[in-house]
């Protein structure tokens, strides 16, 4: 794991164009900024989703095909902290539902917190959490004749670039049975005014979110990124779709890092792309989709049109 890390930050900062990815914002202190970034006014992200979890439960029922005879696993893939999930797991075991939640996690930590939870709010749901990478959890249970359906929400897909989000859904879509579904979260894509203060609020809590990869290569790497010479940079345009953030130099510098025994210069105003964020439409989902078997079936959207809950069928 460590040695990834390592590695993907040596090819990272020695690019011409600095990167360094997202999936490394979340060691222990980035999930829990992560956590604090969705309780912000301005990430109407998550509210936007609760809308639709809280609000149109049964549509979302209904439109997943659900029926109160047939068992099903409800899989989730990173469950977090499970508050959406819980509108629908109540609905679905007041009504009298059959069926299993199987949150997929890689964190054992999360997964054993959310068990704790769900075991004192919602004790009669069934609850089996799978370790793992999703995948391979996934298809370790294809075999099972129950009906699936998949939640991946968020818009956690949105940290993928398009042809790594194509690989992923493909890869779903090869772990699922015909008439399976999937329920997926995606952020719509919408005005600059609304969709810059979320990657970029008053408090400065995405500039630590963003910061905090600096800070654990510094830890893990032994390196020396003196983190008030950097600042947090967000970019999005409404034509393009994809909220991008940067750590911005702000003078000429040096940082060595011990574990690589290199040293990396920083020129004033370089940056290093740390984030993408996609937001999307129709289309975009559709040219995401178009190499696996899954289709929309159909779209829920919050009160204020920002975010969708596309749902898809394995055909
Ligand atoms: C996890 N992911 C969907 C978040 C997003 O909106 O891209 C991560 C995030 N980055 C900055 N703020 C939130």
């Amino acid at each position: 794991m460590i040695d990834n890390f390592k590695n993907d930050v040596d090819e990272g900062l020695s690019k011409s164009k600095k990167t360094l990815a997202s999936k490394y914002f979340y060691d222990t202190k980035g999930d829990a900024i992560f956590v604090e970034i969705m309780k912000m006014p301005e990430y109407y992200l998550f509210n936007a989703e609760m809308d639709i979890f809280k609000n149109q439960t049964q549509d979302l029922i209904d439109n997943l095909g659900l029926e109160k005879k047939t068992f099903f696993e409800l899989v989730e893939l990173g469950a977090g902290d499970g508050t959406k999930t819980k509108q629908l797991l109540k609905k679905l075991n007041d009504d009298g539902y059959h069926f299993e939640y199987v949150p997929i996690d890689i964190s054992q930590n999360a997964l054993h917190q959310l068990e704790t939870s769900l075991r004192k709010e919602l004790p009669h749901v069934n609850v089996t959490k799978r370790q793992g990478e999703y995948f391979k959890v996934l298809s370790s249970f294809k075999d099972t004749k129950a009906l699936k359906v998949v939640l991946f929400l968020g818009s956690n897909i949105g940290n993928l670039l398009d042809e790594n989000a194509q690989r992923f859904i493909t890869s779903l879509s090869e772990s699922l049975n015909t008439n399976d579904k999937v329920l997926l979260g995606v952020d719509l894509i919408k005005s600059a005014d609304i969709v810059l203060p979320a990657y970029n609020d008053k408090q400065g809590i995405t500039k630590r979110f963003n910061l905090n990869v600096l800070e654990r290569i510094n830890r893990e790497l032994r390196a020396n990124f003196n983190l008030d010479e950097f600042d947090h940079v967000p970019e999005y345009t409404e034509e393009e779709g994809i909220a991008k953030s940067f750590l911005v130099s702000k003078i000429d510098q040096k940082v060595t890092i011990g574990a690589l025994q290199k040293v990396f210069d920083f020129k004033k105003g370089e940056k290093i792309h740390t984030e993408i964020s996609r937001k999307y439409n129709d289309t975009i989902l559709n040219t995401i989709l178009k190499d696996s078997h899954l289709k929309i079936i159909s779209k829920l959207t919050d009160s204020k049109q920002y975010f969708a809950d596309y749902i898809l069928e394995k055909v």
